[in-house]
């Protein structure tokens, strides 16, 4: 067969599909515990939202869509992000009519970027997120930033570093920009940032190749409004007052349109090399830019759990259980493999992990493979014991084996496990 997956994107399986299951539960539980509800949307939408909402000159509109045209040539793409589905589906579906203020969403799905594949980079990814919209508070902010610290800290990672910056609206951003282009044109810029200048001078400071020159560039929050002021300050004494640490980093820049205030993001050290897992920050206008007549501000982030995967697996933390049987059925004729269905229906029934073999195989190569599947207990059936209405239970790990009648499997096994 010579058709591969294509480019960028990962088959998972057994041992990565279970520790991404794993995962997915002890998020799903953290973030239950901060009253967050589940929201799912479509994988495709229409092009424009995300042109609207993401921005016509970032990166993820211009370059990274995969698009797609239904039969009646409308524009479609697959997500690149969850935060715009998620709001077009608040107004869309008045979720702000229906639920408690504010709405406290949160959500798992597969997001496409057609981006250039690398470590930590992939062109279908899931991402984990939360949108909290309907509330302008830094308290909120808090939350939202402490629930994203606390469960990186809470799977056990311990080289992680929060960054924070704040952008803001209006004359205020007008003039930060005048200052920051001036700024610019004075440094030697490589040609993607030449562009950048002219089109979006705030995307300039996370260039890759330039980014030290811009140590000394003119600091976003150095040019805030006095009550922007007040609130990073209020936000900042909080997270200080809550024991978590944080960098003030003014090339912090983010590459959606959408945010208006706080932003942040979570970055692990691996051997030398930088991974972002979490981003986020505030967007009060992206509701209002949607539909007028609604004023909803909201804040959020996501969380790339393939990139989480990654850096777990390098700290050397793993969350799947290992994987084991309760029981492996041994079947020694014909007889017993029938009897071995309505035995395993009974086992499985009562909550046991249960197994036996259908490739008809000999018995060595039965207790072979029950032995791979780190079994705990062998069932032997065969036609003496089905005479008698017995199994022969071996325990795998004292190697102790016994009789037990055809109505006591159950409570023995129970017995056993405890
Ligand atoms: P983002 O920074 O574009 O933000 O993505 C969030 C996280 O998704 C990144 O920190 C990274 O871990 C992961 N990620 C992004 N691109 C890739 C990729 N190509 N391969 C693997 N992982 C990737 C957003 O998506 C915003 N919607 C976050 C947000 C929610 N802001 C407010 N609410």
């Amino acid at each position: 067969m010579n058709i591969q997956k294509p480019r960028g994107t990962e088959d998972l399986y057994y041992e990565k599909a279970s520790e991404l299951s794993a995962l997915e539960l002890i998020l799903r539980n953290i973030v239950m515990q901060y009253n967050y509800y589940e929201i799912r949307t479509p994988i495709f939408e229409a092009k424009d939202l995300f042109i609207r909402a993401v921005g016509n000159e970032t990166d993820i509109v211009t370059k990274e869509m995969f698009e797609l045209l239904d039969k009646k040539e409308r524009q479609f793409v697959l997500r690149p992000e969850a935060t715009a589905p998620v709001i077009r589906s608040v107004i869309e579906d008045k979720l702000y009519g229906k639920y408690e203020l504010p709405l406290k969403l949160f959500y798992f799905g597969s997001m496409f970027r057609y981006e250039r594949p690398q470590h930590g980079r992939l062109r279908q990814f899931n991402q984990f997120g939360v949108e909290v919209i309907g509330a302008k508070n830094y308290l909120l902010d808090v939350e939202v930033i402490l629930l994203g610290y606390n469960l990186l800290k809470a799977l056990g990672l311990s080289n992680i570093t929060l960054k924070l910056n704040y952008l803001t609206t209006g004359s205020n951003r007008t003039k930060y920009i005048e200052v920051l282009t001036a700024f610019l044109k004075g440094q030697n810029l490589c040609s993607d940032c030449i562009i950048r200048v002219e089109k979006n001078p705030l995307r300039v400071l996370d260039c890759k190749i330039d980014n030290q020159k811009f140590d000394q560039a003119p600091k976003i929050y150095d040019y805030l409004p006095e009550n922007s002021q007040n609130e990073f300050n209020n936000l900042q004494k909080t997270l200080t007052k809550l024991g978590i640490p944080f960098v003030l980093d003014h090339k912090l820049v983010r590459g959606l349109d959408y945010y208006t205030a706080v932003i942040f993001e979570i970055i692990v050290n691996n051997q030398d090399q930088e991974l972002t897992l979490l981003g986020g920050g505030r967007y009060d206008q992206l509701v209002n830019s949607f539909e007028p007549s609604l004023d909803y501000p909201a804040v959020g982030f996501a969380l790339g759990l393939e990139r989480l995967l990654l850096t777990l697996a390098a700290s050397k933390i793993s969350l799947a259980d290992e994987p084991y049987l309760d029981a492996y059925l041994v079947c020694l004729s014909e007889h017993a493999r029938a009897f071995a269905t309505s035995l395993l229906l009974l086992l499985r029934g009562s909550g046991f992990r249960a197994d036996c073999d259908y490739l008809l195989r000999g018995v060595k190569a039965q207790f072979k493979s029950l032995e791979r599947l780190k079994t705990k207990n062998a069932i032997i059936i065969g036609d003496e014991e089905l005479k008698k209405n017995v199994v022969k239970i071996k325990n795998q790990i004292t190697g102790k084996e016994q009789e037990v009648k055809f109505e006591k499997i159950i409570a023995f096994l129970s017995k056993e496990n405890r």
